[in-house]
Parts: structure tokens; C-alpha cells; sequence
């Protein structure tokens, strides 16, 4: 069922608001009317609004804002990242259920998505607000042939991935702020979580959480959150496809994940510090063991922060708060 829908919803970009008419559907279907019939009532469940007129035929009006497998599997432009993807409308943590996936066997390139998280998980065991129908809750399976220690690069990457990706669907310009998360306006919409699997010398498989806040209001957002966070919808002030922008992401993923693992950290990096609104200020890094003020002199070719203090002292931060 969900392969038809996909290929109707093709069928349908393609004429671009054009009429398609059940005859047509049918034969590239290979399905009677009454199918037909079957597969647009099930669309219209899902949400989308489809107009139907006598001898012309069906032409879509109004698309739902989701982000079923359908709807990030019509038009993907990539040729992994994504490919195989599993729906869920409520779950604990995107993360959770990748985690079960991934030691199940499925595939470098696997994502998980919801409508809704229940108990999102934040970096620093911190919980993540992940209200339905409004953000992008995403986790990718991965599985590099990497060091344990070179896999906060694949965060990098990812940062800019999304960076690149907000650029193209929303016209606005984001920032990164040292690991990654993504901001606008000097706000987060975007936060990204990686954990990982891993024997002392091999990386078994990473998950790539990402969450986005795509079209809530500043109401949606508890009070306590209002003055951190932001959502596209709030500063482009119009409603963003979530679907269009989770391919966006993919597509960008899987050119710099490409790159990578041909050429190595360094384009990387350049293209991460291209969005940094860290490098060059005074920052305060909570670490694990204590608070160093100073300096973001630049990333390692690792990807590690150098934070040079006050009597001249370089430190490397592997992972800290930064504000
Ligand atoms: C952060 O604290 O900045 C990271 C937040 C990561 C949130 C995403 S939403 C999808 C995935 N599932 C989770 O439970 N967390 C990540």
C-alpha cells in the first residue's frame, strides 16, 4: 500500500497541480478503478485533500504536513541515506528505537522518525521537548569504518548538514554554536545527539539524533524554554514542509558523509567553521571537570575545540557547555 501511495504521490508531482485521471493511475498501478478509488480515499485519510472531477479525473489540493515514509521517500535524492526509513507517530525516543534497529542489523543509512516524542532525549542527560506534528524528530543509523574518537566529527557534519539544509528550504541564515547546535537569531532550532556502539577500536554503529523545531509558535514552547529556543516558522513567519526539509537534510548528509569518507575531516571543518558564531569569542566551557573561560581559537583537524584562557593556555574540549 505504502509503495502505490508513493508512486501515485510521484505521478502527481510530476504534473504539478495538473489533473490525473483513474484510467492513468490504473495502468501505471496495475490495479482496477476500484483500487484506484481505494488508494486516494487512503490519502485523503492521511490528510490530503483531492479534488475529484468527472472526466478529468483527480488533482491534489492540499498536502498534509507530514512526515510518513511516503512522504520523505517521494522525490528523496539520495542513494542511501534515508532509503530505508521507519515511521512511528508516538515514541519514547527516536533514539531508543534506532538503537533496536541497528542491533537487529539494519543497514548504514537507516532513519527513524516520529511525529511525536515522549521522552526525547537531549545531550548531557538532558530531556528533549518534542511535541507532535510541529518538528522534525530523527535519528540515522550509521556505521562507519571509524576510531571511536573520530566520530564527534560526524556531528560536526551533521550541524552543518542541517545548517545547509535550513538555508535551502527556509531562505534564513543559521549559525552554529560549538558542537552543533543549529541557531537563528541567536536561538536554537536544532539540537543533534550522537551516541554510539562501539568495540575499544571500531565504531559497531553510531545514531544520529536530530531535533528541529519546524512550525511551533512561541505559545507551543513551555515558559522555561522561551528565551532559548526558536523555531523556523517563528522567524521566516511561514509554514515550513517538514518532509521537504528532512529530504533536504538527507540529501546534504549524504554528500558530506561522501566526502568524508573520501577526503577526511578537513573540508569538513571548513565548511563547519564557515557557520561557527563560536570561533573568535570569549566563551565559558562547563567541562566535566570544571568551567575554563577564554578564547574559541579554532577546531583540531579532530574536531576539537581549542579554548585558549586568559594567561595564554590552550586547552582542547572534547565536550562541554558553552554559553
Ligand atoms: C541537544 O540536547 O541539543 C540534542 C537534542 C537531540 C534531540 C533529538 S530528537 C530526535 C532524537 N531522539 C531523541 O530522543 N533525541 C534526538
Amino acid at each position: 500500500m505504502n509503495s502505490h501511495k508513493q508512486i501515485l504521490l510521484s505521478m502527481f508531482n510530476e504534473l504539478q497541480g495538473e489533473y490525473l485521471s483513474g484510467q492513468q493511475i490504473a495502468d501505471q498501478l496495475g490495479c482496477s478503478r476500484t483500487a484506484v478509488w481505494k488508494h486516494i480515499e487512503s490519502l485523503r485519510e492521511d490528510g490530503y485533500e483531492i479534488e475529484a472531477i468527472r472526466n478529468k479525473g483527480y488533482r491534489i489540493i492540499n498536502r498534509p504536513n507530514s512526515v510518513k515514509e511516503y512522504d520523505i521517500a517521494t522525490g528523496l535524492d539520495t542513494s542511501k541515506i534515508g532509503q530505508n526509513c521507519f515511521y512511528f507517530e508516538t515514541v519514547a525516543s527516536t533514539q531508543k528505537i534506532a538503537h533496536e534497529l541497528a542491533q537487529k542489523g539494519e543497514p548504514d543509512g537507516t532513519l527513524v522518525l516520529a511525529d511525536q516524542q515522549q521522552s526525547g532525549r537531549g545531550r548531557m542527560d538532558r530531556s528533549w521537548f518534542s511535541p507532535k506534528g510541529t518538528g522534525i524528530w530523527m535519528s540515522l543509523i550509521l556505521r562507519p569504518k571509524l576510531l571511536p574518537s573520530q566520530t564527534p566529527q560526524l556531528t560536526l557534519l551533521t550541524a552543518v548538514a542541517v545548517a545547509q539544509a535550513i538555508e535551502e528550504v527556509t531562505g534564513l541564515t543559521p549559525s552554529i554554536k560549538w558542537p552543533n547546535d543549529v541557531l537563528i537569531n541567536g536561538k536554537k532550532c536544532t539540537g543533534i545527539l550522537t551516541e554510539l556502539q562501539a568495540e575499544s577500536d571500531q565504531v559497531r554503529y553510531l545514531i544520529i539524533g536530530v531535533g528541529i523545531n519546524v512550525n511551533q509558535v512561541k505559545e507551543d514552547f513551555p515558559e522555561e524554554l522561551r528565551h532559548l529556543a526558536t523555531s523556523l516558522k517563528m522567524i521566516s513567519e511561514q509554514e515550513i514542509s517538514r518532509s521537504r526539509l528532512v529530504q533536504e537534510i538527507l540529501k546534504r548528509f549524504e554528500r558530506l558523509y561522501d566526502l568524508y569518507l573520501n577526503q577526511g575531516f578537513k573540508p569538513i571543518k571548513l565548511l563547519w567553521e564557515s557557520y561557527s558564531n563560536t570561533l573568535g569569542t570569549t566563551i565559558n566551557a562547563k567541562t566535566m571537570h570544571g568551567t575554563i573561560q577564554g578564547k574559541a581559537m579554532g577546531l583540531t583537524d579532530e574536531g576539537v575545540l581549542i579554548l585558549e584562557d586568559f594567561n595564554g593556555n590552550q586547552h582542547k574540549i572534547y565536550s562541554a557547555d558553552i554559553s
